[in-house]
Parts: structure tokens; C-alpha cells; sequence
């Protein structure tokens, strides 16, 4: 961490704890939340309202913006609007960050700052702004957290209630950015099952734009809680100003982007508030989730090495950790399979150098066998028919070819045809009188009560006390809320169930997490329903679709990795004609596709031809050998210290008879040289002219590299390792 010794950043005020009061020495005050490269700066002004003033590049001297206001009445107000926690009540009535009924029913809030306080560790510099209502003892504390390596910021607030009866909060958003340029353009993702995360760019017009999620859970299979915001120009991948931003939070969202008659953006993200009253009885406090930005002013590039970074160390288990290569059962046997299918497909991923076999759903019940999706959900005992001798069994069998175990679960669901459901109907979530509507054949457990988090917990901590060797868990979540309504929550808490739910989920993440650290936990929702900041926190990795179609995933995993690190998109080689789409691609462009993230195998090994065996075979020791710590570690995809190198390049349609694409490697070292050298080689023939040579850093950024790949599905893998010899 850089050094400062400025007054402006390293500022804190005596508590005051009167309400209604402005604290004398923060007005005028500028308080500045910086990274190694970028500036979020606030002022209190002499009102005591907070206002933020900037977001952008490092800032040396912040202090000229404690006169950046004006006498003008109007311009006053004006800034009401980029307050940095806008409140309901006064100047100019955009989109508020908090909206609040107070215990005698009055609508306005205005919020003046009562304290300051600042404390650092290491990478981490902590700001707290403790926000007080004019009248009302309600009270925000404001949160910003400076990760300085990776230039993010994490902002969220406390809202609590002091005042003598209950409040109720409409509004209740994380954070408010305020942006100010010639242009906004947002790039979001929206996708459906088999078809997560497409990157959709848009200029802002006036008004609001919103993304958001009322699914409650799966909540990131139509949109993801992230987006990047180019400005001034659409986003390039190494040129230009650009924000990233992302919500950790797995329920409801909503990501709000207006921009005003002033030409200003204003970005307010946090937990949706549709249908969301939530009631703060005195003495009660609410906790937003964390809002995360990272400032580039060199494109979208910096923007994702920027999250992957601070992802990797804060935010994603076991964050920069290589993962094992998996075969995961699905699409090789669906719900048809005994143990000798089992075993068959273990013995073939160990020939094959896998390192994990995943058994995926059809493992349990017993009066109602999982022989399919329409009954047995809920009911985690072994089927006895199709595993006589159970997991261990498996498991043994496994653990002597060398190769891991893993398990899916999806414990928040249940099907009607299940023993769960017939002892427990009052842990289903459910509208009352209203008949219950099943999706894939299932309902919702009510994940707000105590003691359906008890339960999920208990079957889980059983099954990884019993089966101690398991070493991995998938955990499913195959539909959203409808016809919302808990049996546990008392009438006028009802609102409070989207929150409730996600706070329920993350509490037995926790207490997984405590108990089986070195558990690799894939966190899956019908594929990428719950890829978001909030569960990745306690996952090693996540589904990211049902499509394995290698041309689909080359744009999922791209827009994915725009936001999330690379080392934890699962990519799994399937059967050809793929489930999804039927089309027919070459194993070689298959497996150039998934070694890009986390590679997997999902088909029955001995489905891959003989002929293609020994390709495959190498392919994953390639993987292993060379690509997969530069996925885990590397900065998409050169090593940290840029001695190594990889480049993937595809052709996803046929490009004219004698074009031969020109890719320009960005990320090396100009003065560095590299040998650059073709792996997971199929057909005769040099992809690269100058396969085996050694180049200058700076020829192979400049000049770049002509390859000779031009029909569809060609695809070549290219590794660059630093070398002294010509
Ligand atoms: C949906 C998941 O995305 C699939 O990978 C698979 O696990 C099925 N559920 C199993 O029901």
C-alpha cells in the first residue's frame, strides 16, 4: 500500500451521538476513499449533508473540492441528488437510496453527518460515515471499503432504528455513484437457462434504466447483478474510462442507472425493495449488501483483472487455488445409471488423467426413487436399488484410481412425491388457500425458518460426516419464488422473505464453510442462476450454464469473465450433437474452449471415439501441465510476472478463403522474449508461422500473430514461456 500522509484521507471526528446535530468538525471537510489508483471523495457540507463530488483517477491534491459549492439556492439543492446517500425527503426527487416511514408515519429523511472514522490494514482502508436524521433518531452508517492493490471499493451502509416505534424502510439501496460525462454506456447481461450472461451493451437515454431480479433465487439466470459502465464511448477492451460494478447479494436485486436533467448518471445498486417493506422494530438495524466498483481508465480489461484480483484473495473460496478436473455424471448417464455405470465412468475419467468423478443427481430416495425429475427431491438417503453398497462403496473405488469423489444436492427444494414433503408441508413455501404451482416438479423450501436451515444443515453435515472422503458438493437450485408466502413469518413480517431467505441460505453456507474448509463447493442454479459476489464468497467455483456448446460458451464465458475470474467458470466438454443446442463440434475445439476456465468432462468417457482418446488423454495432461495455473493465478491469461503465456484462438465461422487473423498479445512484457509454441496440436500443419520460435515481447504486441486458422471450429492453443535463447 502506497503512503500518504494527507489530512484529507486520514481524518477522524469525536463521536457525537446526539441526533439532529451536525458535527462541527466535519463540515467542509473532504473526505477522500482512495486506492492505489483511483478517488471516491466526499464533502460535508456546512449542513452537514454528505455529497459526493468525485469518482475517477487518483486525485493527489483532493483538497480544492471543499470549495466546490455553490452560494446559487438552487445549485444547493441540486447537489441534494449526488448526496452519498441520497434520502427521501428534500431537493430534487430522483431515485432515493433510502425511503423510510417513521414511527409517527412521517415520509421525509434528512440525513447530516455525525462521524468519521477511518482504520487500515494493510491492503484494507475502512471508512465509516455515521449518518444521523435531522429529527428522527435513525441513523446510517456509511461503509466504504479501499481495497488500494486492486483499486475496488466496496460500499454498503447500516441503517438503524432508534426511535421509539417501529419504521418502515421502502428504499434501502447499498450505495449511490454519481457520474458525470458526455455519454453512458452500460453493458449488462441477460441470458435464460441454457443461454446465461449475454453481454448486452446500450448507450443511457434519459430516465431510468434498471436491471434487476424479483426470482429470489436463481436470481442471475435472466440478469447478473454486475455491469460495466463505459463513459464517454463504448466499452473497448483496452482503451477508455470504465467502471465495474457488481452486488454481493444472491436474492432479489435491482441496479438502477438514471440519468437526470443535469446529465449526471446516478447508480444506485442494492437488495431489490419490491414487495420488500422491511419493518425495523427500535433498537433494530438492517445490513445492505456490499456494492463493489473498480475505476479503469484502460479499458474494460482493467476493470475484470481489477475484480478477479480482488475476487480471488476476498471474495472467492480458495480464490487463487488450481482446481481439480472433474467428470461430472449428468449428460453421461441423466438419472439412468447403477454401480457398475458408476464405476465404468470412474475408471474412465482415471485413464483419462481426471482427477474428480462428480455423481449428479438420481443418487437418492427410496420410497420415492430419483429415477427422474418428478419425485424423491428432499429425501437424502442412498437409493438402495441402484447403489446397493452406497457412497462408500463408490467412493473406495474411486479413491483407489486416484481420483476424487464429489455429490450433488440441491437441498432447498422438494418434490411433492417425497417423504420431506409429506412430514414437513409447513416448511414449503406457500401462498394461504392458494394452490401450490410446482416448477420442474418442485417446490420451495422456506428457508426463512430456523428449522428448515436446521434441517439443510444436518443433511449436509451428515452426509459429509459419513462420507468424510467427499470432496466436493454441487449445490442446485433448479426454480425462483412464486406465490411467496412463509408458514414461519408472522403476517407483518411476510415482506422481509426475500431478505430472509438469502440470509438463511448464507447461514448454512457459513457453517459449511466453518466445518469443511477444503470442501470444493460449485455453487449451481439450473447452470448460472446464482453466479453473483454474494455466494461466491463461499464457493470455489459455479455452474456457469446447461449449455455446454462449445461455441455458446466461448461468448457466456467471455461476458462471465468480464466481471468474474476465470478459475472458477466451470467448462465442461460434452457429447456432440451437444443436449442443448445438437450441433456438432470437433473434440479439439471443445477442449480449447473449456481449458480456458475450469475444465471438466461431461459425457460418458467411452463415448469419445477411440481414434480421439489419446488426444483427449493429452489435452487434460496439457491442462494440467500448463494452463491451469495460469487460469487459477494469471491476469486472463499471462502470469502475474508475465514470463508465461497463454493464447486461445477460435474461429467461430468460416472467414474467406485466405484471411488469416492478426491477434495482437496484449499482456506480454515488451522486453521480455517468449517462445511461442502450439499445444493440444491436431492436424499437420503450423497454426502460426512461427510456431517454435522465440519473438520479442514487443513484435508480438505490436506485430501480433497471423493465424492460420480460418474454417469453422478451427482453433489453435498457443503458449508463450519467457526464454533467453533465441
Ligand atoms: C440442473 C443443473 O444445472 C445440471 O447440471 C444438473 O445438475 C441438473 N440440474 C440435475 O437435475
Amino acid at each position: 500500500m502506497r503512503k500518504r500522509s494527507s489530512i484529507f484521507s486520514i481524518f477522524s471526528v469525536a463521536v457525537l451521538t446526539v441526533c439532529g446535530a451536525v458535527a462541527q468538525d466535519t463540515q467542509n471537510r473532504v473526505f477522500e476513499i482512495s486506492t492505489r489508483n483511483t478517488s471516491l471523495v466526499y464533502t460535508a457540507r456546512e449542513d452537514g449533508r454528505l455529497v459526493q463530488r468525485y469518482y475517477g483517477p487518483r486525485i493527489a491534491d483532493p483538497s480544492r473540492f471543499e470549495a466546490m459549492r455553490s452560494p446559487d439556492k438552487a445549485d444547493s439543492r441540486r447537489e441534494m441528488t449526488w448526496e452519498a446517500y441520497p434520502t427521501y425527503g428534500l431537493g430534487f426527487t430522483n431515485e432515493p437510496a433510502l425511503s423510510v416511514i417513521h414511527h409517527d408515519g412521517s415520509l421525509i429523511t434528512e440525513m447530516a453527518l455525525t462521524d468519521h472514522r477511518i482504520q487500515s490494514d494493510q491492503n484494507i482502508v475502512r471508512h465509516t460515515f455515521t449518518l444521523c436524521d435531522r429529527v428522527y433518531d435513525l441513523t446510517v452508517e456509511l461503509h466504504a471499503e479501499a481495497y488500494q492493490n486492486e483499486d475496488v471499493i466496496a460500499l454498503w451502509t447500516v441503517i438503524r432504528n432508534n426511535e421509539p416505534g417501529a419504521v418502515s424502510l421502502n428504499n434501502f439501496y447499498s450505495s449511490m455513484l454519481d457520474l458525470r460525462a458526455e455519454s453512458y454506456y452500460l453493458t449488462h447481461f441477460n441470458g435464460t437457462w441454457a443461454g446465461e450472461m449475454n453481454r448486452t451493451e446500450e448507450r443511457l437515454g434519459y430516465g431510468v434504466k434498471s436491471v434487476e431480479s424479483r426470482k429470489g433465487v436463481r436470481t442471475t439466470q435472466t440478469e447478473n447483478p454486475s455491469f460495466i459502465l463505459s463513459l464517454g464511448a463504448p466499452a473497448r477492451e483496452n482503451h477508455g474510462h470504465c467502471i465495474g460494478g457488481a452486488l454481493a447479494w444472491s436474492g432479489n436485486y435491482k441496479l438502477s442507472f438514471e440519468v437526470n436533467e443535469w446529465d449526471h448518471l446516478s447508480v444506485m445498486t442494492g437488495m431489490n425493495p419490491f414487495m420488500s417493506q422491511y419493518k425495523l422494530s427500535p433498537g433494530e438495524s438492517l445490513q445492505t449488501p456490499a456494492s463493489i466498483y473498480t475505476y479503469s481508465t484502460t479499458g474494460q480489461g482493467q476493470v475484470s483483472r481489477n475484480l478477479h484480483d480482488w475476487a480471488r484473495q476476498y471474495a472467492l473460496h480458495d480464490g487463487y487455488s488450481p482446481r481439480p478436473v472433474l467428470l461430472n455424471s449428468w449428460e453421461g448417464a441423466y438419472f439412468d445409471f447403477d454401480e457398475n455405470t458408476i464405476t465404468t465412468m470412474i475408471d474412465d475419467a482415471a485413464r483419462l488423467g481426471v482427477e474428480l468423478f462428480v455423481l449428479d443427481d438420481g443418487w437418492f430416495g427410496n420410497k420415492y426413487p430419483r429415477n427422474d425429475a418428478t419425485q424423491g427431491l428432499g429425501d437424502w438417503q442412498v437409493n438402495r436399488r441402484k447403489l446397493p453398497r452406497g457412497l462408500e462403496y463408490l467412493i473406495d473405488h474411486a479413491t483407489r484410481r486416484g481420483v476424487k469423489f464429489g455429490l450433488w444436492i440441491e437441498p432447498e427444494m422438494v418434490n411433492p412425491r417425497s417423504e420431506l414433503a409429506e412430514c414437513h408441508p409447513d416448511w414449503i413455501v406457500q401462498s394461504p388457500g392458494r394452490e401450490k404451482i410446482t416448477m420442474r416438479n418442485q417446490l420451495l423450501l422456506d428457508l426463512s425458518n430456523p428449522a428448515v436451515q436446521d434441517f439443510i444443515w444436518h443433511t449436509v453435515d451428515s452426509l459429509l460426516t459419513a462420507h468424510p472422503r467427499i470432496a466436493y458438493i454441487k449445490w442446485d437450485a433448479n426454480r425462483h419464488v412464486e406465490q411467496v408466502g412463509s408458514p414461519y413469518l408472522a403476517a407483518d413480517m411476510q415482506t422481509r422473505f426475500w431478505i430472509e431467505y438469502t440470509r438463511g441460505l448464507y447461514g448454512i453456507y457459513e457453517k459449511i464453510r466453518a466445518k469443511y474448509p477444503d470442501l470444493i463447493f460449485q455453487a449451481c442454479a439450473s447452470g448460472g442462476g446464482r453466479v453473483d459476489y454474494g455466494s461466491l464468497r463461499y464457493h470455489d467455483e459455479f455452474w456457469t450454464s446447461d449449455n455446454n456448446d462449445a461455441l455458446r460458451r466461448i461468448y457466456m464465458q467471455y461476458s462471465t469473465n468480464l466481471i468474474y475470474p476465470a478459475n472458477a467458470t466451470a467448462s465442461h466438454i460434452s457429447a456432440i450433437p451437444g443436449h442443448q443446442t445438437g450441433s456438432i463440434t470437433p473434440l479439439k475445439f471443445r477442449f480449447d474452449v473449456a481449458m480456458s476456465g475450469r475444465l471438466g468432462l461431461e459425457l460418458q468417457p467411452e463415448d469419445i471415439p477411440a481414434a480421439e482418446q489419446e488426444f483427449a488423454k493429452q489435452a487434460i495432461a496439457s491442462y494440467k501441465e500448463h494452463i491451469r495455473d495460469l487460469v487459477a493465478s494469471g491476469d486472463l491469461y499471462a502470469a502475474k510476472d508475465k514470463s508465461k503465456a497463454v493464447l486461445f484462438a477460435y474461429c467461430t465461422d468460416f472467414n474467406n478463403r485466405g484471411v488469416w487473423p492478426t491477434i495482437k498479445l496484449h499482456g506480454l512484457d515488451p522486453n521480455k522474449k517468449y517462445r511461442i509454441r502450439e499445444i493440444n496440436r491436431l492436424r499437420p500443419g503450423k497454426a502460426f508461422w512461427g510456431d517454435g520460435m522465440v519473438f520479442q515481447g514487443d513484435y508480438l504486441i505490436n506485430m501480433g500473430v497471423e493465424l492460420r486458422i480460418a474454417r469453422q471450429y478451427d482453433s489453435a492453443v498457443f503458449l508463450l514461456e519467457e526464454s533467453d535463447n533465441d
